[in-house]
């Protein structure tokens, strides 16, 4: 952050969500040429970020959308993107959410049960329209990240059981409003650990294979989102190595030529490009600890209180450099106003000496921050500043 934009915070209304539009543009950019590479498509993962000032940066580039809702959808379009485009998943979609689907034609219905099948063929059935699926397979594939966030295991409710694929065809066959264009995976977020996209690339294999002896030649294999960034060191690593995990899936995919290959990335796109603003309340001098109180809390950034996530907390209120005391440096438990002893952003955080009314930001807090953000305490409602 510049010192003019910084001064400008110092006179904004906290807390507030900071955008920084150009490191996004430049994310989208290189994310699609390291994509383009191999041919293959990203669908932005629209529940990491859904702020309509984003979304329009993102379709502007090109990229489609994935959605797990009826109304992420329709905000997707109002936001520019093409409904052919569009995957939507998801293990509990409504009817109505179906026929939002449906009505506009999306590209595909990451399909997650047997039953939830058997009712997008009922309603296209009913309104005539063309239901496209793609059965997302759980795969279980350890994603070694946190247990919240790991959806790839047979334990986990996500995608189809391998003993119901047979089932899931016979449907699909014998409903002429449905077509199987796909295959969808996802095992998990945050992953830092790049064997396990390659234990993914093994499993993928396996089931494309099974498809094809049974006479499904699918166009589309989406191998879903999860590749992890850096919260340590934000600005070291402000735009992930996406040709790195794409080159990953170049080397250990085995793919039919006419075959596409399609990804759904939130995290590594939208994460840096956010920063959690917010002023400091209170100082309150303990025996053992010195908390500085914040005013924003687990409403506003709820990934600490729950997965004990790591943000990097700094103090970016520049009066500091003016003053003697800028070099000592004091350890806070730096926490928030909620009634909740897990609204904590981060224990024992050395930061210079902190005062009432300085500017700290929470970092790389652009994706599932925003949209996780709650009225609990009835909190005031979020503000932001774009940086253009
Ligand atoms: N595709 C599917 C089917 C997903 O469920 C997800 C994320 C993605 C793609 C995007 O994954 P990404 O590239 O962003 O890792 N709230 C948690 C993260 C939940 C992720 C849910 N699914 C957090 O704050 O860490």
């Amino acid at each position: 952050m510049t010192k003019d934009i910084i001064k400008e915070l110092e006179g904004a209304q906290t807390p507030l969500y900071y955008y920084d539009l150009p490191l996004l543009r430049e994310t989208l950019s290189v994310a699609k040429s390291a994509a383009d590479r191999f041919g293959y498509h990203i669908h932005y993962a629209i529940k990491a970020n859904n702020n309509p000032r984003i979304l329009r940066e993102v379709s502007a580039k090109g990229f489609g959308a994935d959605c797990v809702s009826g109304l992420e959808i329709e905000r997707s379009i109002a936001e520019g993107f093409n409904p052919s485009d569009i995957v939507f998943a998801g293990v509990g979609k409504t009817d109505r959410e179906i026929l939002i689907g449906l009505e506009n034609q999306i590209m595909s219905f990451n399909v997650e049960s047997v039953q939830e099948l058997e009712v997008i063929g009922e309603l296209a059935n009913k309104h005539q329209l063309k239901g496209r699926i793609a059965l997302r397979i759980n795969p279980n594939v350890d994603a070694k990240t946190h247990h919240y966030i790991t959806t790839g295991l047979d334990e986990n409710k996500f995608g189809i059981m391998k003993h119901e694929l047979s089932k899931c065809i016979e449907i699909i066959n014998a409903n002429e409003y449905l077509e199987l264009i796909g295959l969808h995976f996802h095992v998990g977020s945050q992953i830092t650990d790049l064997n396990v996209f390659k234990s993914l690339c093994l499993k993928v294999n396996e089931w494309n294979e099974w498809f094809y002896e049974r006479g499904h030649d699918v166009p589309v294999l989406n191998l879903g989102g999860g590749l992890g960034i850096n919260y340590s060191e934000p600005d070291e690593e402000a735009i992930v190595n996406f040709s790195n995990f794409f080159y990953l899936f170049h080397e250990f995919l085995t793919v039919r030529s006419h075959q596409q290959i399609h990804f759904e990335l939130g995290r590594s796109i939208i994460a840096n490009c956010g920063t959690l603003v917010s002023r400091v309340l209170y100082i309150k001098e303990g025996i053992k600890k010195n908390f500085a109180i914040l005013d924003a809390g687990m409403t506003e950034l709820l990934r600490p209180a729950l997965y004990q996530a790591y943000h990097k907390v700094e103090l970016l209120s520049d009066k500091h450099t003016e003053e003697s005391d800028t070099k000592e440096e004091v350890k806070y438990d730096v926490v928030g106003p909620i009634c909740e002893s897990s609204d904590c952003f981060g224990k024992d955080v050395l930061l210079p000496r902190l005062k009432r009314g300085d500017l700290i930001a929470v970092r790389s807090a652009g994706a599932y921050g925003e949209v996780m953000s709650s009225r609990y305490n009835l909190r005031q409602e979020l503000e932001y500043f774009f940086k253009e």
